[in-house]
């Protein structure tokens, strides 16, 4: 990371480590909170089928576009969209990706913080003192939710003032795979308890009569949150690659991965729920909807961990919220390093200033919505449900029309050798320059209701 002290800028270490960094900006609160609230609301199996087609065919051509274009460039996103074309506009799509990335950040690390309240919450819980676990687990306390997010904010600041962080890299390789084996045995412990089995059946059998504009909005959407897309995350990532690595499969990988946690969190939380109910919780609203929302995965999986007991309980509720913070700091990492490039590459700032002074600045957002959390479902609404898809849209049409895809194509057969022969290269221009761009475009008016 010599390199990242001098000159700012810096270099993933490892072949891997882009793959790693880039999986680990994906897979987070997105996959493990976000997704089973949304599913849950949504009907299930529908929300899950459009979810994977969301990221497969959507999602995952424009995370190519993304690295191709951060790679090309070696830029942050405004840089990226200024080294391409002279004309003045096409910058003010990287600066509403930078926009969006600091508002996501804002509520993500509240968020974030409360899966770091929570792993005290089981400690305390298991040592018997019930009212403190209680205390410390109020989302509602702004206090207490201010507090988290400051711990939170100066651990996500720390790592990007020390650079493309090597230790980031060895982090993620090692809980990573500790998330998958924490989640398998959870899903097999909940799936062969009284209750889930209609849980199950409401996440795997899809109902194709729930398809309705709001819901595929609502997958969309969460395919690109999930995926970090639309925002420029991941040109950041790709300017820090070699040219040496495969785009099409290093994206290909990270989707993978990605939605498989996604899938995996579904398949813990739904059952879940319906296992709580089968024990007199109650997980439908007045309206007879499931109970979803920020606060779901906080109720369902402690009175899940607490009805474990013993030993087994509290290992599986302290491991399970400390990876779940884990996965959150790779995330938050990656979305302050977006506006922290974006300073080093167009204003000339030391990193270690740029990040600090950025992290302070978005910390102070976050506290205002520590007091009011309710604040968390518009800022989503407006710059990850609508705002990454609008980026997804801007992306594709700049890179196929200002771009153009030939030049992209020269870029990702780099480490590729003949990628534009290839049925994916083939594919990946006709969903880039048309399918992509019309699909989100149609499916954000049909949300809302032009169409
Ligand atoms: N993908 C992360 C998650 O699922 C959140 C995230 C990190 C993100 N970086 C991003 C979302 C950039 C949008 C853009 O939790």
């Amino acid at each position: 990371m010599a390199d990242s002290e001098i000159t700012g800028r810096g270099n993933w270490n490892s072949k891997l480590g882009f793959i790693l960094a880039a999986a680990g900006s994906a897979v987070g609160l997105g996959n493990i909170w976000r997704f089973p609230t949304e599913a849950a609301s949504n009907g299930g199996g529908a929300f899950l089928l459009i979810y994977l087609v969301c990221c497969f065919l959507i999602g995952y051509p424009v995370m190519m576009a993304e690295i191709g274009i951060g790679r090309r460039t070696g830029k942050n996103p405004v840089g990226a969209f200024k080294a391409l074309s002279s004309n003045k506009l096409y910058p003010l799509i990287g600066m509403w990706g930078v926009l969006c990335g600091v508002m996501i950040l804002s509520f993500y690390t509240v968020v974030a913080g409360w899966t770091v309240s929570y792993v005290f919450e089981e400690i305390f819980f298991a040592a018997g003192m019930t009212g403190w676990a209680t205390w410390i687990a109020d989302t509602s306390n702004g206090w207490l939710n201010a507090l988290f997010a400051v711990a939170f904010m100066a651990c996500t600041i720390s790592i990007i003032r020390s650079g493309v962080s090597n230790g980031i890299e060895k982090a993620t390789k090692t809980l990573m795979p500790l998330l998958f084996i924490v989640l398998f045995i959870l899903i097999g412990y909940v799936i062969t308890q009284p209750g889930s089995g209609e849980g199950l059946a409401v996440y795997l059998q899809p109902d194709f009569s729930e398809v309705t504009p709001g819901l595929v909005f609502a997958a969309m959407g969460q395919a690109f949150f999930s995926l970090s897309l639309g925002m420029g995350a991941l040109i950041t990532y790709g300017s820090y690659l070699s040219r040496k690595e495969n785009v099409p499969q290093a994206a290909a990988l990270v989707t993978f991965t990605d939605t498989l946690v996604a899938f995996l969190a579904g398949l813990l939380i739904i059952p879940a729920m319906y296992m709580a109910q089968a024990q007199g919780i109650s997980i439908f609203d007045s309206a007879g909807d499931l109970i979803a929302g920020p606060a779901l995965i906080f109720q369902v999986l402690p009175a899940l961990f607490h009805d474990l007991g013993g030993v087994l309980g509290v290992v599986f509720g302290v491991t399970f919220f400390m990876l779940l913070s884990v996965a959150a700091l790779t995330s938050t990492i990656s979305l302050l390093e977006v506006p922290v490039s974006y300073a080093i590459d167009e204003f000339k700032i030391k990193r270690k200033d740029a990040a600090l002074y950025i992290g302070l600045g978005i910390l102070a957002i976050s506290i205002v919505i520590a007091f009011n959390t309710g604040l968390i479902g518009t800022i989503d609404l407006i710059f990850s449900q609508v705002g990454l898809p609008l980026g997804g849209i801007m992306i594709c049409l700049f890179l196929s029309y200002v771009w153009k895809t030939d030049k992209a194509l020269d870029e990702l057969e780099l480490g590729n050798n003949n990628f534009r022969n290839s049925i994916v290269g083939k594919t990946w221009k006709v969903f880039i320059m048309f399918i992509c761009p019309v699909v989100i475009l149609y499916n954000l008016l049909s949300a809302l209701g032009l169409f």
